[in-house]
């Protein structure tokens, strides 16, 4: 079997067979297939798709291209959630340590940003010392002792889903139904969990741009969770406009804590009571998540999983001078654009333009005034956090997001629907 046959018969449109997909994957691991052949292979897949099979084929291979995780010895539910995607996306930072504080086992492999979106792994080790490649036996250590714990794929844990991942941020290869099931999935069924709420983001900053897009998804995952035994409860929520004030990393980091201390914004404490409401009906265990909350216990767990992870939440990384942009008008802000908003991020270091890029964990935008506000021509709007010296583009990227109106505006929640 060669790569350059299987590459050439998705590209044709040709279904792929369980032995060719593990050859890929297992080439693609052992290193025997380069980079530039995993590139055409995604963009094959990406254009051409895969049928359910497929899929699920691509899923097992790039799960067990890795170790499963066996979490028996802990005792409690193990439930676990995941995003498929967003910007401002900080929910997974808080709603892990609150549904932990009712006796979930929380055990989150996560991603770095992709494409414009952010990454749940970049936003910690935005925190001094943080490390998110532990070893197995520290992750259950830490899960022993808090019930969460957030670390990223290994060399151990779906390490094809971390080669494919990097290239897939960088070429344009993301918005796939069969690559961002088998991504999301392989790391998932690596984790030992019964339960997964997955929080489907839709809309014009998320890789699904409508519900039907965003449907579709949702099968294709929650068939693959079906066959591995693991129950999914899928919540859809609008990604139209960023969620929350700030958008990079250590910024993202400061507004999660703000959640846990039982303030930040309303939106982001939507969606979070809703997935910690998805992840507690799942383990059968029936409290309040906003209690929790007030007890100031999921503080204590995120402050301690942070320290058994080596890091230091008085060191968090975000640049002390921001650049200050100003509206260009008088009105109504009825509309702040994700994918613009997130592609700004991304200039100002946030994110990644190449796979080899370090991200600036400091870097990134801080919303003042969002949908539904009204504001004064000249009136700051936002601020810039980066390195960089010249902003021009990025105030451009910013403004260029905003959509002002004489109008009334209605706000909307950010819950669509849920399976
Ligand atoms: N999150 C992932 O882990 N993978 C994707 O492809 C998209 C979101």
């Amino acid at each position: 079997m060669r790569a350059v046959e299987i590459i050439r018969k998705k590209r044709d449109g040709e279904k792929l067979s369980r032995k060719e997909i593990g050859f890929f994957v297992d080439g693609a691991k052992s290193g025997e297939i380069t980079d530039y052949q995993i590139s055409a292979f995604l963009m094959a897949v990406f254009l051409k798709g895969m049928d359910f099979e497929e899929t699920f084929h691509l899923t097992d291979a790039m799960l067990n291209s890795g170790i499963k995780i066996d979490l028996s010895d802990i005792p409690g539910k193990k439930i676990d959630k995941h995003s498929t995607g967003g910007v401002g996306d900080k929910i997974s930072l808080c709603l892990a340590p609150i549904v932990a504080s009712a006796g979930i086992i929380v055990p989150m492999i996560s991603g770095r940003g992709l494409g414009h979106t952010g990454g749940t792994v970049d936003k910690m080790e935005s925190i001094n010392g943080y490390r998110t490649g532990l070893t197995i036996q520290e992750f259950k250590q830490v899960l022993k002792k808090t019930g969460c714990s957030i670390i990223s794929q290994t060399e151990d844990i779906a390490p094809v889903d971390r080669i494919f991942y990097a290239i897939r941020d960088v070429t344009a290869t993301v918005e796939s139904i069969p690559l961002i099931t088998s991504s999301i999935m392989s790391k998932k069924l690596a984790e030992d969990i019964e339960g997964l709420v997955i929080d489907m983001k839709v809309g014009k900053g998320a890789f699904m741009k409508t519900l039907d897009q965003a449907k579709r998804l949702a099968e294709s995952m929650m068939k693959v969770a079906e066959q591995a035994g693991v129950r999914m409860k899928v919540f859809f929520t609008d990604m139209d406009t960023p969620l929350g004030y700030a958008v990079g990393n250590g910024i993202e980091v400061l507004e999660a804590m703000d959640i846990l201390k039982g303030e930040g914004p309303e939106d982001v404490k939507e969606v979070t009571l809703a997935l910690a409401n998805g992840m507690l009906e799942l383990a059968g265990i029936d409290t309040d998540p906003e209690n929790l909350i007030a007890s100031g216990e999921p503080l204590n767990r995120f402050r301690d999983m942070v320290m058994l992870h080596g890091g230091n939440l008085d060191e968090i990384a975000l640049h002390s001078e921001p650049y200050v942009v100003h509206s260009p008008t008088s009105g109504i802000i009825h509309e702040i654009d994700a994918y613009k908003t997130g592609v700004a991020a991304v200039m100002t270091g946030a994110g990644r333009t190449r796979k080899e890029d370090p991200v600036d964990h400091a870097a990134g935008i801080k919303i003042l005034k969002t949908v539904g506000d009204e504001v004064k021509e000249g009136e700051p709007i936002s601020y810039i956090y980066t390195r960089k010296k010249n902003t021009n583009e990025i105030q451009q990227a910013i403004l260029s997001s905003f959509v002002f109106s004489s109008k009334p505006y209605k706000k909307k929640r950010r819950v669509l629907e849920v399976w």
